[in-house]
């Protein structure tokens, strides 16, 4: 059983991040001796507010430099680490690492169906031009997208995106379509109605599990962590100080005081 789980964990694609430490204004906010995320389909990262979870997934993004300290990309089925510190940002999705809220900005230029038909366009297995050039490839790629569209209904599909919650899901459905290896939401599901936040996160646990996409998730609704994850990280003070089962880590002492028990702010 035990061995079981070590060579499906093995074939999962993994970062490790190593001796990773980031400071700001003299201050360290984040320092991560040795930390593996990925090796289960879904994975929560949680902790107190200001306990450094965003600071080191744009890390991990490379969104932020690193003071000190690397991260390496392993993309699966036993191939060899990538180290994804030394490359630029932009590099990741190509490599199958991607984050929600990346690329958000360009909410205000495109359409809805144009947005998603860039995300599909842009992913690894596709070179761009052939997504408008060859009729096989649009159609395979407009099905998948009026899919997504169906179950996740926009007020107008070929609008803009207005509200927050459009424009978050619009970004997580773009996420969706780059066909990740590994995935990291930062809080995904604020500013959605509660029936959406399950049906995403039904879609994504669903494509961890089924296509052997690894799913970081940072969440302060904790009902989707405990629900969703197999396994818990919890950072507190710049570090991941406990990992485990859900069950395990929602009982857990250090947690509780440092997490649980206090008022904290979910956004
Ligand atoms: N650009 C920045 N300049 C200065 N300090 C920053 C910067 N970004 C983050 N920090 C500080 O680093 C610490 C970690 O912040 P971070 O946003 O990573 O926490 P978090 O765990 O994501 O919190 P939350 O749950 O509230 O989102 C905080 O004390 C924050 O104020
Ligand atoms: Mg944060």
């Amino acid at each position: 059983m035990a061995e079981a789980a070590v060579t499906a964990s093995a074939g999962r694609p993994h970062l490790r991040v190593e001796g990773a430490v980031k400071s700001f204004d003299g201050r360290v906010v984040v320092e991560v001796a040795d930390l593996t995320l990925g090796n289960n389909p879904v994975e929560g990262l949680i902790g107190p507010n200001g306990a450094g979870k965003t600071t080191l997934m744009r890390m991990i993004m490379h969104s932020l430099k690193l003071d000190k300290g690397r991260v390496t990309f392993y993309p699966g089925d036993g191939a060899r680490g990538v180290v994804i510190s030394s490359r630029p940002a932009h590099a990741m999705a190509s490599l199958g690492v991607v984050k929600t809220n990346q690329v958000i900005q360009d909410f205000e230029k495109l359409t809805i169906w144009d947005s998603l038909l860039l995300a599909a366009a842009r992913r690894r297995e596709e070179r761009p031009f052939r997504i408008f050039a060859e009729k096989r490839v649009w159609a395979r790629n407009t099905d998948e997208i009026k899919r997504y569209l169906e179950e996740f209904p926009f007020a107008n599909p070929y609008g803009f995106a207005k509200s927050a919650g459009e424009k978050k899901l619009l970004d997580i459905l773009r996420c969706l379509l780059l066909r990740p290896k590994l995935l990291l939401l930062d809080e995904p599901t604020a500013g959605l109605p509660a029936d959406v936040r399950d049906r995403v996160m039904q879609t994504i646990k669903k494509k961890a599990v089924d296509e052997n996409v690894s799913v970081v998730i940072v969440e302060h609704d904790l009902n989707v962590i405990w629900t969703l994850s197999d396994y818990v990280h919890f950072m507190a003070e710049g570090s991941v100080v406990l990992q485990g089962d859900p069950a395990w880590i929602r009982e857990h002492e250090t947690v509780v005081e440092k997490y649980l028990g206090k008022g904290h702010v979910g956004h």
